[in-house]
């Protein structure tokens, strides 16, 4: 068995290796990248920071934005509109008082406005971290006008006393729950109820083990139940592992429920919860060996609750390998688990240790964690604090569920490297084919917002926007479907962006291959529009079919002028990160080798004579699921300049005249390719055979491995199979530099079924603007893909 271990531990890297060489699959990479532009609506204030606290109020017509020290009511439709301010400040006091505890008087001891919820149309309910001294007021809005209450109440457990900490609170009528830390030195985490009748977790680490509170919900589970069920507050964090034989501390990420009829026991668990229930969520990503940690939640409501979805988003927490993921679960999943599912139990093993294992035991009636439902009614129990002794000692001692919550279609929607995503929400849209898609829009750690939709369980990425300047880490993400707007916030400021901006389609083939769930063609007015201001539309969403545009205009060809011995470039934009670029010379496809090359799409033609002129035609080809498309973007007629009786060129400077209008333009020469290019081409390629003989050399391996150990050795048949599929990964992903196009062409694309996995922007053979290569660092290399998937960690 070790043995099976340690080599399926060399062979995992070795398949990284090969993974991490320029030719990483283009799976997922978004279809558009676009850049931050100016033209988003902004807001900031100089001298105020950390923008993370979000409140819309959609009747109002306004974002109530939280700060450090301010909270702004500003114009939804136009966040740099501020209507109202309200400035927060610590007094120098408590500031003092802080720092001479140990805090830093400039960052901790401040007051970060953590808390904002609404109460009522007039009034919210706010909370500070007020320098290590948690503080919350009522705060009205009048005539667009914010007022401070003053009426200063005790925060803590409401509102973390570190501004550093992950928190999550929900107002569900007029009760406040929060997950926090009740104390200065953040040792006694809690998850509360403050009302009329306040409840709070056990202090025990069997309920809450150093846990990192991420998200809270409701989800109004009472409507229309049959059983006569509750509804139920769900909370997500991360906390120590206990279930789990690991040396070191190891954390896992966990769903928690609690219902909201729930007044706690009268003599068990007196003003405690009696149906905290916690069960572990898995995101199976593959290769990992500490299970990934939940980092966002968003909770897409359906009418019908048993259709509401929890989208999370995942990121590992070895921190070697910047890979994160995005899981789906549905709400009725959990609560199967938790109404249906085995209980762990504790056991004594040796002397302190203990050992939590699946309890096998006779559950007391009415099972332990429920709600008060018809069944516990019939046998008189009005309240949960008629639940007898058994049933809430029961619970106090085993919170935790044997089985995890396995995510929708038992993997992650979409796998993503490099840019760590840090934030999600969901829009539920209405598309011209009548079915509904969820649109993902997925903050990342260096300000850009990735809009992802499943197709069929294709996941596809119809673009990112880069929305912050300065690429800070979005800290929170709030949508407003009915007026269009995503409002993302950052360190430095808050931005808000349209769900959709159909006029970036220019081509009505641009338009359908987008297969964004919010635009159309319009054949009226010739236009990429949104769905719901157009009639005569076309869409076509899961093919990207685009037979039925009109053609498109024939592509102009352009003169261009060569001075024999200079290098010439040839422009061609291509409109999609999806698309590669196919270069002809009368009418023969062009490879690239020492005289031609071919970056960004332009092609590049060194030391050029007589011999090269001619026709030269840019084609664009894109695979959208499994159909080829293909579209002429740049033509050229290359003349040598005595065909123009013209006067000899400057050297290094190549002309070409627009055919249409008379003008010259003069267009950059790039430098032609140094000897230390060349050698670094050569060591790539070296690499790439040691890496290509190491994995033969593994796979020989696995070969010996199978014919020992003949059955029952599934691990390492999954890895001959995963580095099968890698081979054929590598194959598809060639960029530039492959003989044979056509069988290129067709195993581009990820296979149907696969989570998308994909490098952070741009892939594959990336050439920067001087022509030198970009090599995939062995530093980037993620300990994903290798080792097939391992769920039970007890198997390392
Ligand atoms: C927002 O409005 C408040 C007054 O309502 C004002 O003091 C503050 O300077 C404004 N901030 C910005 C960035 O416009
Ligand atoms: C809103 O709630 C506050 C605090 O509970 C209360 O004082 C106020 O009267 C309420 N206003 C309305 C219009 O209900
Ligand atoms: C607040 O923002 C500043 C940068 O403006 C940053 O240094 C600090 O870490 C942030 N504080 C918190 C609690 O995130
Ligand atoms: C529970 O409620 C029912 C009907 O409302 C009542 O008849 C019964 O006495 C109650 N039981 C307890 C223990 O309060
Ligand atoms: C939408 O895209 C167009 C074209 O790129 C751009 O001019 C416009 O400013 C964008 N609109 C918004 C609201 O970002
Ligand atoms: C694209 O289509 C044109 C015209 O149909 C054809 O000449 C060209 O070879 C095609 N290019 C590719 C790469 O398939």
């Amino acid at each position: 068995m070790s043995l099976i271990s340690a080599l399926s531990i060399i062979c995992g890297l070795m398949l990284h290796l090969s993974l991490s060489s320029p030719n990483t699959p283009k799976y997922c990479v978004p279809r558009k990248t676009v850049p931050y532009s100016s033209e988003l609506k902004l807001f900031k204030e100089d001298g105020i920071s950390n923008y993370s606290t979000m409140l819309i109020q959609e009747d109002l017509g306004v974002l109530l934005l939280g700060a450090r020290e301010a909270i702004y009511a500003l114009d939804m439709s136009n966040i740099a509109v501020n209507k109202s301010a309200v400035y927060w400040r610590v007094t120098e006091e408590k500031q003092r008082e802080c720092n001479t505890k140990g805090k830093l008087a400039e960052v901790e001891c401040r007051n970060y406005i953590r808390t904002l919820h609404r109460m009522n149309e007039t009034t919210m309910y706010v909370c500070g971290t007020n320098a290590f001294s948690p503080t919350c007021d009522y705060m009205s809005i009048e005539h667009g006008q914010l007022i401070l209450q003053g009426m200063q109440e005790e925060g803590k457990g409401k509102c973390p006393f570190d501004p550093f900490q992950r928190y999550s609170s929900l107002m569900v009528g007029n009760a406040l729950y929060s997950a926090t830390s009740i104390n200065f030195l953040g040792s006694e985490p809690v998850f509360l109820r403050s009302s009329n009748s306040a409840l709070r977790t056990e202090f025990k680490s069997s309920w809450l083990s150093e846990p990192n509170f991420v998200y809270m919900d409701v989800v109004e589970e009472s409507v229309d139940s049959p059983d006569g069920d509750d509804d139920k507050v769900y909370l997500f964090f991360s906390e120590n592992a206990m279930e789990y034989d690991f040396q070191s501390k190891m954390a896992v990420s966990r769903v928690a429920r609690v219902c909201k009829g729930d007044m706690g026991g009268q003599r068990t668990l007196q003003r405690k919860w009696t149906s905290f229930l916690k069960a572990r969520l898995d995101c199976p990503l593959p290769g990992l060996i500490l299970p990934p940690i939940v980092q966002d939640v968003f909770l897409l409501k359906h009418k019908d609750w048993k259709e509401s979805v929890f989208y999370t988003i995942f990121t590992l927490q070895s921190g070697l390998s910047q890979v994160s993921a995005v899981c789906a679960y549905k709400v009725s999943d959990i609560k199967h688990v938790f109404t249906e599912g085995k209980f762990k139990t504790p056991v004594a093993v040796e002397t302190s240790h203990v050992k939590w294992v699946m309890y096998t035991g006779e559950v007391p009636v009415p099972r332990p964690g429920g709600c008060i439902n018809n069944v516990a009614r019939k046998m008189g129990l009005n309240r949960s604090l008629d639940l007898p002794d058994k049933t809430l000692q029961f619970i106090r001692d085993r919170p935790l569920m044997e089985e995890a919550v396995p995510p929708v279609s038992g993997r992650p929607l979409l796998v993503k490297r490099e840019a760590l995503l840090s934030r999600i929400v969901v829009d539920r849209v209405q598309a011209l084919d009548g079915q509904t898609y969820d649109v993902m829009f997925i903050g990342t750690e260096n300000g850009f917002i990735q809009k992802a939709v499943n197709y069929d369980g294709e996941m596809f990425i119809i673009e990112e926007i880069q929305v912050f300047e300065n690429r800070d880490t979005i800290n929170i993400l709030r949508l407003s479907s009915s007026k269009g707007f995503l409002f993302a916030g950052s360190e430095f400021g808050a931005v808000q962006m349209p769900l959709s901006n159909c006029s970036r389609h220019e081509s009505c083939a641009d338009c359908i291959l987008a297969r964004d769930p919010y635009c159309a063609w319009d054949f009226t007015t010739e236009h990429c529009s949104s769905v719901s201001s157009s009639k005569t539309v076309l869409q076509s969403l899961k093919e990207g079919d685009v037979s039925q545009c009109p053609e498109p205009d024939a592509v102009a060809p352009v003169d261009v002028v060569l001075t024999a011995g200079n290098s010439v470039q040839l422009p061609c934009e291509l409109h999609s990160n999806l698309a590669h670029v196919v270069w002809q010379f009368n009418h023969q496809l062009l490879l690239p080798n020492e005289k031609y090359h071919i970056y960004s799409g332009r092609l590049l033609i060194f030391d050029s004579s007589e011999s090269d002129t001619g026709l030269y035609i840019c084609d664009s080809v894109e695979q959208i699921n499994g159909r080829m498309h293909n579209r002429t973007m740049a033509v050229y007629h290359l003349r040598s300049s005595t065909d123009f009786g013209e006067a000899t060129t400057p050297a290094m400077t190549t002309h070409f005249t627009m055919p249409l209008s008379t003008t010259t333009l003069e267009i950059g020469i790039v430098e032609p390719l140094t000897p230390g290019n060349q050698k670094e081409k050569g060591k790539m390629s070296g690499l790439e055979v040691a890496v290509a003989l190491l994995t033969l050399l593994c796979l020989s391996l696995i070969g010996v491995i199978l014919f020992l150990w003949v059955r029952g050795h599934l691990e390492c048949l999954k890895i001959a199979r995963a580095s099968r599929q890698n081979e054929v990964k590598r194959q598809s992903a060639e960029y530039v530099h492959i003989p044979n196009r056509t069988s290129e062409v067709k195993l581009l694309g990820p296979e149907p079924g696969t989570p998308c996995i994909s490098n952070n922007n741009h892939c594959t053979v990336d050439f920067k603007q001087n022509g030198v290569h970009r090599i995939t660092s062995l530093a980037n290399i993620s300990s994903l893909n290798g080792l097939g998937y391992i769920n039970d960690e007890s198997e390392i």
